[in-house]
């Protein structure tokens, strides 16, 4: 199982794909977590990263790909891989389509996660993550509260950077101008490609990618 996740930012695709590679075993690589985690460390890379993370601009193309490029080297990744926020524009598609053709292996499906503006922003808004574990919350709907620390490792949850209000807005905008158009691109290649309504619980919708993807 060769996947990619596919959405806007907020969507879901990090609550799912955690849920999804769980149930069956495969690791998942979001070059995100991977950017983040080098800002984290103050490594080269999270230097030069940090300046587009922080304005919610997409990571130039040559960086990224290097990070997918040693994901998918591992070893781990032959029992197959889920790729969340990477590709993120037709170059790197193009890139990953002919990596994996050189290793004689092909995506198997992508999934698009579709959720509206107005319900992205207010997931956004709630989202608070531990930055000890990584683990991912959601303030409550109906009392804005959360504890602020972490179910599984204690740690003080907090917002994260590029949820800013005024950072969202930018990053729906980088995504509709660059990433949406994947879709497309996917829809008239030979991948299949799964559209799934993502509005409901994560419960709801994780049982809509499992009947998608022949888990269910
Ligand atoms: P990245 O970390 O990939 O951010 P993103 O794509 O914007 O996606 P998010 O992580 O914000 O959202 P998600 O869809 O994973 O939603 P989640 O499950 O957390 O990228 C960050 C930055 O890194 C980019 O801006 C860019 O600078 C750089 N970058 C990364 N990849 C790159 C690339 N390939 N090229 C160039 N640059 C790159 O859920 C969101 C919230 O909603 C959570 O609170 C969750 O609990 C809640 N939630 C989840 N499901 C539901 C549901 N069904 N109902 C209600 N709430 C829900």
């Amino acid at each position: 199982m060769n996947l990619v996740f596919l959405g806007p930012p907020g969507a879901g695709k990090g609550t799912q794909a955690n849920l999804l590679a769980g149930r069956v075993e495969i690791p998942k690589y979001a070059t995100g977590d991977i950017l983040r985690e080098a800002v984290r460390e103050n490594s080269p890379l999270g230097v030069e990263a940090k300046r587009y993370m922080d304005r919610g601009e997409l990571v130039p193309d040559e960086v990224v790909l290097g990070i997918v490029d040693a994901a998918l080297k591992s070893p781990d990744a032959e029992r197959g891989f889920i790729l969340d926020g990477f590709p993120r524009n037709v170059p790197q598609a193009e890139a990953l389509d002919a990596y994996l053709a050189q290793q004689n292996r092909a995506l198997s499906a992508v999934v698009y996660f579709d959720v509206d503006d107005e319900e992205l922003v207010r997931r956004l808004a709630r989202r608070r993550v531990c930055p000890d574990c990584g683990a991912v919350f959601s303030l409550r709907a109906e009392t804005s509260e959360v504890s602020d620390r972490c179910d599984r490792c204690g740690g003080r949850l907090e917002a994260r950077v590029d949820d800013k209000q005024e950072t969202v807005r930018n990053r729906l905008r980088v995504y509709h101008e660059n990433t949406e158009p994947l879709l497309a691109w996917y829809k008239n290649g030979s991948v299949k490609l799964f559209e799934l309504d993502a509005i409901g619980t994560v419960e709801e919708v994780h049982g809509r990618l499992l009947s998608a993807v022949g888990c269910s």
